[in-house]
């Protein structure tokens, strides 16, 4: 089943086509460029991005594939959770096109498509425990199919990726952060700075890393470290080592909570790690060292498939669709903070079923 997929959540307008689990091309508009002037993604300019891009990037990428629209089999949109401008945007492309080629579409969870993107280039095992950490969320599951994610537990205040990259916008790195910070932390010590591993003292599996964000913030003022002003040859070893400590920080925390969800979860039989953050090399390490103790198998996207793309909608609108998912023209769009409703609709069925 050739599926186009549609991501427009935030400052990456993408498009993919897979053929079942094959992804055929995946491109991107990103707008990093424009938010990097303003340290952040401003919605209203990033809705009317994604409004320019998205009618050229299909045309373009039919065009490379040799594709004709009636090729297309059914249409994957990411629904939420996001900026809505933004969605809204992919979410009428993939509605008006699927009406006029009369094919079904599909609105998907964004964060579950990320961590979908985990069955790009491995086999999918359930049940597992999916931690998502991404810009805007932070969220451990209890993954039972392609379309049963319990929550077990979900960021309190700032997401991991967004202490990223607060914390590097203070210090004067371009957002998205972290990248960058990840970089500057493989050079550096990550024992020199003291930073708290927050929210442990409890029973939960949630997460708040704004006191971090905060401990981080008064320790570079504190310290003068800044990327900022071309700092003297010296003072790069201090941004580094600064970098370490902070990323350590984030990756104990990240995986003393989901170790817990492991062993709170024994009869799972894998971790899957996703999300934008999830492209962090010290944080993949220590996935990667818990879930051998742990004696789970470990499935992290490759790279290109943790930050935003359209391939793991479209990989996830034929993982649903060929389970007889799809949704009608009255699917809404869902911004963040908000939740998605359980409304899809399944073949040989009226009722709203997941
Ligand atoms: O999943 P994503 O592309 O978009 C959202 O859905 O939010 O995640 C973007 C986040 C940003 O906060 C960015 O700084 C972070 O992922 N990120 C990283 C790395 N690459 C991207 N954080 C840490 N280390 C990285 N290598
Ligand atoms: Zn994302």
């Amino acid at each position: 089943m050739l599926c186009l997929g549609i991501e427009s959540s935030c400052d990456e307008t993408a498009l993919a086509l897979v053929d079942d689990e094959h992804v055929i091309d995946s491109i991107i508009a990103s707008q990093t460029d424009i938010h990097a002037l303003f340290g952040g993604v401003v919605p209203e300019l990033a809705s009317r991005e994604h409004y320019r891009f998205i009618g050229p990037l299909f045309d373009r990428l039919l065009e490379h594939n040799s594709i004709n629209p009636r090729d297309i089999d059914l249409i994957a949109v990411a629904r939420g959770p996001g900026l809505l401008g933004g969605l809204l945007v992919g979410v009428a492309f993939a509605k008006a096109l699927g009406a006029a080629l009369d094919i079904p579409f599909i609105g998907i969870n964004h964060l579950h498509a990320h961590l979908l993107a985990a069955g790009i280039e491995n086999k999918l095992e359930y049940p597992a425990i999916g931690l998502l950490a991404s810009g805007g969320h932070t969220h451990i599951y209890r993954i039972e199919n392609p379309w049963t994610f319990i929550l077990l537990g979900t960021s309190l205040d700032d997401a991991a990726g967004e202490a990223f990259d607060k914390v590097g916008k203070a210090m004067g790195i371009n957002y998205p952060a972290g990248k960058t910070l990840d970089q500057y932390a493989q050079k550096g010590n990550v024992k020199k700075y003291p930073l708290p591993r927050p929210h442990l003292d409890n029973q939960n599996l949630d997460f708040s890393f704004s006191g971090l964000k905060t401990a981080a913030l008064e320790l570079l003022h504190r310290e003068n470290i800044a990327v900022d002003g071309a700092p003297a040859n010296g003072q790069w070893q201090e941004i580094f080592d600064f970098c370490a400590s902070f990323n350590l920080a984030i990756a104990d925390t990240l995986t003393i909570k989901t170790q817990r969800a492991l062993k709170a979860n024994r009869d799972v039989k894998a971790l899957w790690f996703a999300g934008g953050v999830a492209a962090n090399s010290m944080i993949r390490k220590n996935m990667e060292e818990l879930a051998a103790k742990q004696d789970k198998r470990l499935l992290v996207p490759s790279v290109a498939y943790c930050t935003d793309n359209a391939s793991m909608v479209a990989f996830t609108g034929n993982l649903l669709a060929r389970e007889g998912f799809f949704h009608d023209l009255s699917m809404e769009t869902i911004p963040r903070g908000k939740k998605i409703p359980a409304d899809m609709l399944r073949k040989n069925d009226n009722d709203a079923l997941a």
